[in-house]
């Protein structure tokens, strides 16, 4: 694979400007804090190739669905996280024209993410018609330490003056509002102006989501250093309209002269404050924070490392494979920081339009596992509360299908369901079961029995109401099957018996009936289903309709998955791939070609209920027809070649899932990045290459190291022990920094670890 980023252990690296790549680096490069972020734009014009985008955790707008045929049970709309005020600009006049470097072609460009500090920079020159050179420097940061400020900083010298009469500078640091959604369903502007002006310290503009009514505000000050000394005669023109605010200032520079803007942001939102107070918080707070960049950057730098302090996985011998890693990891704490419980993890964060920023299936069959292994367990429990606060909404949902109990919406802002093609809306049920599936996972880590008592239980019930409501009794073979489902692979709509679907539900059912059998007494009255309920659930657990291919050892996809033709993914020529790109929806549905982790999916998450054989006759029969065009899907794979001993295939499947936006696998990354997957990758090491499961209530480890690295560690939380786990090509050792001595399975073996002990054994043949 030809590689345009280079690959370095910390950064993220665009060395000479490639303007048909801006919008994929534009992704890479973004920059967030669990607040707000933006993408990787430039601070000044760009009139070329680009998705300008800002954007606002929880900043939504309910976007009137659109659809060709409107069907019952439709949402009603789409909920998109808006593309907000930008505050990142800054125009730049060079000797009277205006820097744009879709016309201005730069000598040496240098656009690199620090992934350590959380820096964006961009290192460049450029050349006027007069002959004369300017270098420029920017630098921005979205605060770790206070997530309500960002601040930019952007230094231009001039290098060299063949006219020895100097350059007019004139920089244009502006608020600007006037913005729009470019996946608009209608090409709707979704906001209103408030109130915005400019003034000598402060630049203001607040505006007003239309029918959401989220009032956000962006106050800024800028100052300018001469070479390094502060101008503190600053002589700017300030101007404001509707939705925009701006200062200007020029000055003239003669040869080695540098010209610095400071930029400093604040921005509120109504999500924290009383709206008539958002404009007010917002200019308080800039003017406690005005201070110089290297200050504020001094603050946010220190979060950023002691982030990576709890949080990186070092891989030695192998600098793609790190930065890989470390790009996975980076982007998960820029996207989720778990305080806010009203918040999610949208599938692209903040790096781009697509999805919305709204909730998927995925928080809770990807990206939980990271959390609780890496972040305090409140975190965990917050993402499940979230849903736990969406039960009502999904109780509606279900009944709205003309079913009983709770089902979850595949794409949701509020609780309500978002997404509005018929086969995934009312068919790709199988997210219900994640959703109790996450509850179980939590639960079985953190021990924490009492969310199941006061919240878990309540929504487990429910589920297992729908799918008693959802399933359909064959009596010719007296049986249950599920009609009319879309699995994980979207790529095969309203097919029957889906195994994984089938797995997922009827596990549902036992599971809540294993914990209704366990809380007894102290189970709330209310919700005791009664006996026939529970009956007819342990009816359908137990004649639950599988398919199988028993002449072949393997679960069947779905039932009508053997009359197609089964051809490999190395059948289909290069230049066909991605299929989602070539082939018509209809060829794609009528192939054998597989999205994602399907029948995998399930034997990864109901692992200890499958042999090592059923587990490789399965992976051999599906993994040549699986094409990974859902980021979702290398991840599951990797975890599961890892496990059954297909170890450079794990590698593989590593790279994939952990550079397939460096690499940009599946030519999508201009979209945005794929965060939720990310934290897929996290587990490929964690899971994949360390073995990572609960077994008999006890954390199990099965490291080994990947033939081409020296070795790599990781840290694990669990249950307050706090570990670091090494792998070398021969040895593990395994140290427990903070915690109470505990017992830990490390390949099968108890072993006791105590705090500041150490357990070090060779790797088994
Ligand atoms: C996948 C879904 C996933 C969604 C958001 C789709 O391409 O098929 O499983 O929930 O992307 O990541």
């Amino acid at each position: 694979m030809k590689r345009f980023i280079e690959t370095h252990e910390w950064q993220v690296i665009e060395d000479g400007f490639r303007p048909e790549q801006n919008r994929v680096v534009e992704s890479l490069m973004s920059l967030g804090n669990g607040y707000m972020g933006m993408r990787g734009n430039f601070e000044e014009a760009y009139s070329g190739n680009s998705l300008q985008g800002t954007y606002m955790a929880g900043v939504y707008y309910p976007d009137r669905t659109v659809v060709g045929w409107w069907k019952v049970g439709y949402p009603e709309y789409f909920a998109k996280v808006l593309n907000a005020v930008n505050f990142i600009g800054i125009n730049v006049h060079l000797g009277g024209t205006p820097l744009d470097l879709h016309y201005w072609k730069p000598t040496r460009f240098r656009r690199t993410l620090d992934m350590h500090k959380g820096e964006l920079t961009r290192l460049f020159e450029v050349v006027d018609g007069d002959g004369r050179t300017f270098s420029i420097l920017t630098r921005r940061f979205v605060s770790k330490a206070r997530r309500e400020l960002a601040c930019i900083s952007y230094k231009i010298t001039l290098e060299d003056d063949p006219t020895n009469k100097g350059a007019a500078v004139t920089f244009t640091p502006y608020l600007d509002g006037n913005i729009v959604n470019e996946d608009a369903n209608y090409g709707e502007d979704f906001w209103q102006a408030l109130d915005q002006s400019s003034a000598p310290g402060v630049q203001l503009v607040t505006m007003e989501t239309k029918k959401s009514g989220f009032v956000v505000a962006a106050a800024s000050s800028f100052s300018l250093y001469l070479n390094d000394q502060e101008v503190t005669d600053l002589q700017a023109a300030y101007t404001a309209s509707p939705r925009y605010a701006q200062g200007e200032i020029s000055t003239v520079l003669q040869r080695g002269d540098s010209l610095r803007l400071e930029k400093v942001v604040a921005v509120t939102t109504s999500r924290d404050h009383p709206a008539q107070t958002v404009s007010d918080q917002a200019i308080g707070l800039l003017q406690q924070h005005k201070r110089p960049y290297s200050e504020l950057f001094q603050d946010h730098a220190a979060q950023w490392a002691r982030v990576w302090e709890d949080s990186d996985i070092q891989i030695t011998g192998d600098v793609a494979a790190q930065q890989g890693i470390r790009f996975n990891i980076f982007h998960l704490h820029q996207t989720y920081t778990g305080e806010d419980p009203r918040l999610n993890i949208g599938p692209k964060g903040f790096t781009g339009e697509k999805y919305g920023g709204s909730t998927y299936w995925d928080t809770e069959a990807y990206c939980l596992p990271f959390y609780l292994s890496t972040r305090d367990p409140q975190i965990a429990r917050n993402l499940l509360m979230y849903r736990y606060h969406h039960l009502e909404k999904a109780q509606e949902n279900a009944a709205r299908l003309g079913l009983k109990g709770a089902l979850y919406p595949m794409v949701t802002m509020t609780g309500e369901e978002c997404h509005n093609e018929w086969e995934i809306t009312f068919e790709e049920i199988h997210r219900n079961g994640a959703i109790a599936y996450a509850i179980f996972n939590y639960v079985r880590y953190t021990g924490d029995q009492d969310y199941l008592v006061q919240y878990g239980l309540d929504v487990l019930v429910e589920i297992c109401r729908f799918w008693a409501s959802r399933v359909t009794f064959q009596p010719r073979k007296g049986v249950y099957m599920i009609l009319g489902v879309t699995g994980p692979n979207e790529y095969e709509n309203n097919v029957n018996n889906n195994w994984y679907t089938n797995r997922i539900a009827s596990w549902c059912l036992e599971y809540t009936l294993e914990v209704l059998e366990e809380l007894g007494a102290k189970i709330p009255g209310h919700l005791r289903p009664d006996p026939k309920e529970l009956h007819m659930w342990e009816d359908i657990v137990q004649n639950m309709y599988y398919p199988l291919l028993p002449d072949l050892g393997v679960f069947a996809q779905q039932d009508g998955f053997m009359d197609k033709e089964l051809l490999s993914v190395d059948a289909i020529p290069r230049s066909e791939l991605p299929l989602n790109q070539h082939w018509s929806w209809d060829r794609i549905l009528r192939s054998c070609f597989i999205k994602q982790a399907d029948v995998l999916q399930g034997l990864f998450f109901f692992g200890d209920r499958y042999d090592l054989d059923t587990k490789k006759r399965n992976f051999d029969f599906y993994e040549p027809m699986t094409v990974h065009e859902s980021s979702l899907s290398p991840c599951v794979y990797a975890i599961m070649a890892a496990e059954i001993g297909y170890k450079s295939k794990a590698y593989e499947l590593y790279l994939r899932t952990a550079r397939l936006d460096l690499d940009n696998y599946n030519n999508d990354t201009d979209d945005g990045l794929h965060i939720t997957s990310m934290a897929g990758t996290w587990m490929s090491v964690v899971y994949g290459f360390g073995g990572l499961r609960m077994e008999d209530d006890h954390l199990s480890l099965r490291p080994f190291a990947p033939t081409k690295w020296n070795g790599y560690s990781f840290r694990v939380l669990f249950r307050g022990h706090h570990l670091i786990v090494r792998v070398s090509a021969n040895e593990v050792a395994v140290s427990q920094i903070e915690g109470s001595p505990f017992e830990l399975l490390l390949y099968g073996q108890i072993h006791t670890l105590k705090e500041g002990g150490e357990i070090r054994i060779g790797l088994p043949a």
